[in-house]
């Protein structure tokens, strides 16, 4: 075996010259690809979790410019789903499709004030699942409160490390207050989920690899890496877009130097080849979050286009998903999937 990926499989632990080696030598996926799944099965199993995602507003105050749901973009219907409707749809995902995380994703939404938020989150904690909120930067008081509510993780990606790269394309944000949210959630006690976009114009090689060693740095407990998609209502509408062999590569490595965290096929890998997950499955990563949003509303939600899903009612991507884990000889784990701690 290459010596440098022995290493990552051994000690879980290389220096940034050393990413950036593996980085750039394709001619070493394929065994980058088999050590993270030989990693992937010793820290975390064959189980692999699922997590119900509920895309329950596409209202955003900001304007990032990869990003379809931008305020900037008025040729989408923007939508909010009620309290009850998103109770009803957990519900669904809890007691008949058997799943035992729901996931509560929005824009930055100023509607879902932290009352109606932790409203919504006891409601759903009474189904006895664990809860996960992907709904941007807020203060560490309000994530405290999502917890004492119920709140057991949240979704924030740093979308990158480089932070002339960050402010080009998040105009309006700053990177230094994202890194702050990111260390909040871990204050507030809640499992930290973060990162990136791959393939943004300018990003470079050498990013990548500092943005593996912040997934360690801010002890990350869940990692989700997506190719950019170009989105034709946006100002990166004429970009290349990332391509799905960088992201699966980020990826492995990143399972190579935390080998005990919860890593998904993330649906734009899917979006960019159809057997995108299954590719993605079998260099890292262990969870799929299928969509049980509305069909309804699906096609608002177009973060990126020609998401794989969006025609799909919640029990056929459920369907979709259970299909794609038998055909790998993998199973639906049944316990919660909280980040284990194995080293
Ligand atoms: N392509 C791929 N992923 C995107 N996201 C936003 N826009 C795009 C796009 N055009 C991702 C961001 C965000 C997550 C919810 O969706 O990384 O954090
Ligand atoms: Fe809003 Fe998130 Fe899209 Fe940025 S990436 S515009 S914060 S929904």
């Amino acid at each position: 075996m290459n010596k440098l990926i022995e290493k990552a499989s051994e000690e879980h632990n290389l220096t940034r010259d050393e990413l950036i080696t593996l980085l750039r030598e394709d001619a070493l996926n394929e065994e980058i690809f088999a050590a993270a799944d030989k990693v992937r099965q010793k820290y975390v199993g064959d189980g692999i979790h699922l997590r119900g995602l509920i895309e329950f507003s596409n209202f955003c105050r900001n304007n990032c410019c990869y990003c379809g749901l931008r305020r900037d973009n008025k040729n989408i219907e923007r939508y909010r789903i009620d309290e009850n409707t998103i109770f009803q749809l957990a519900k669904h995902a809890s007691e008949n499709m058997g799943l035992k995380t729901i996931v509560l994703q929005s824009g930055e939404d100023m509607f879902f004030d932290c009352d109606k938020l932790c409203s919504i989150i006891r409601k759903i904690k009474t189904l006895g699942v664990a809860l996960t909120l992907s709904i941007g930067e807020k203060s560490l008081t309000e994530y405290q409160a999502y917890k004492t509510a119920g709140a057991d993780r949240f979704l924030l990606r740093i979308e990158t490390t480089d932070k002339q790269l960050y402010l080009d394309n998040d105009p309006g944000m700053n990177w230094e207050n994202r890194v702050e949210c990111i260390k909040n959630l871990g204050i507030a006690g809640l499992e930290i989920g973060t990162g990136i976009l791959v393939g943004l114009p300018k990003q470079k090689t050498e990013s990548y690899a500092d943005d593996i060693l912040f997934f360690k740095n801010v002890h990350a407990d869940m990692i989700g890496i997506g190719p950019f998609i170009p989105h034709p209502d946006t100002p990166l509408k004429n970009a290349k877009g990332g391509d799905l062999k960088t992201a699966l590569k980020v990826m492995a490595l990143t399972r190579l130097l935390l080998p005990d965290i919860n890593i998904p096929a993330t649906t734009a890998m899917e979006t960019l080849a159809p057997n995108g997950q299954i590719r993605a499955l079998r260099a890292g990563a262990n969870v799929i979050m299928p969509n049980i949003t509305l069909t309804e509303y699906r096609k608002h939600y177009e973060l990126y286009p020609g998401k794989s899903t969006t025609g799909y009612t919640p029990d056929e991507s459920l369907k979709d998903v259970k299909e794609k884990i038998s055909a790998l000889g993998r199973f639906v784990a049944t316990d919660f999937g909280f980040h284990l701690h194995k080293i």
